[in-house]
């Protein structure tokens, strides 16, 4: 992996994957079944959230934050740089939550990460849940919605970050910005990633 800045971040730099990586070892290593390495890419969603705090710092400072589906932990570390008071990156895949970890001290903040699937339970003690690109398969999605509806619920904050994936909510989902960030895939940039408040159904 390569230290790099994130694109339209510079504040922010990440282990990213190159072609000399060799990703494809851990997949040896750990057979049919090992999930694929999103934890090492940045992605359209987790970007335009990111970038979202740095331009509304006001959103998270003083707050305690959940990222949902944290990757390489973008969206929390760009929240504790901008203020917030804790972040929690909850994430299922094991190496991503060795990545979180090396991400998090390359920029000198320090997060909590919670290796599990919370999907199933009850909404977290945090202030605010962020949500960066986890709408990219139906069934997840479905799982990620009635999570969110348990945090609303119990009077949290939750914004969304994506690109508009096929299984984007949006009839949950209110726009609040949009900005150029590249997508995975997209080393020519040209994408653009959408902040969404997610809100109650309705009737
Ligand atoms: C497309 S990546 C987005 C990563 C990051 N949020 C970003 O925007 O850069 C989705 C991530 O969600 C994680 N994930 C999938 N299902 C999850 C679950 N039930 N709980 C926590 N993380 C999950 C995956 O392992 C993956 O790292």
């Amino acid at each position: 992996m390569r230290i790099g800045a994130v694109p339209t971040l510079a504040d922010v730099q990440l282990y990213t994957a190159h072609p000399g990586s060799g990703l494809w070892r851990l997949a040896d290593e750990q057979g049919d079944d090992a999930p694929p390495p999103y934890w090492a890419y940045q992605w359209a969603g987790g970007l335009a959230l990111a970038r979202h705090f740095f331009e509304h710092p006001d959103l998270v400072r003083g707050r305690c934050l959940l990222d949902l589906g944290s990757g390489s932990g973008l969206v929390a570390i760009a929240a504790l740089k901008v203020g917030a008071s804790s972040a929690i990156a909850a994430e299922i895949d094991p190496n991503a939550v060795a990545a979180i970890g090396l991400n998090a001290a390359l920029n000198g903040v320090r997060l909590a990460v919670l290796a599990d699937d919370v999907l199933d339970g009850p909404p977290p003690d945090v202030d605010l849940v962020a949500v960066g690109d986890l709408f990219y398969a139906s069934d997840l999605a479905g799982r990620v919605t009635g999570f969110l509806d348990r945090c609303l619920a119990a009077g949290i904050e939750v914004l969304v970050g994506d690109p508009g994936r096929p299984s984007l909510p949006l009839s949950r989902l209110r726009p609040v910005a949009a900005y150029d960030v590249p997508d995975v895939g997209m080393a020519g940039g040209g994408g653009r990633g959408a902040v969404y408040a997610f809100g109650a159904k309705q009737p």
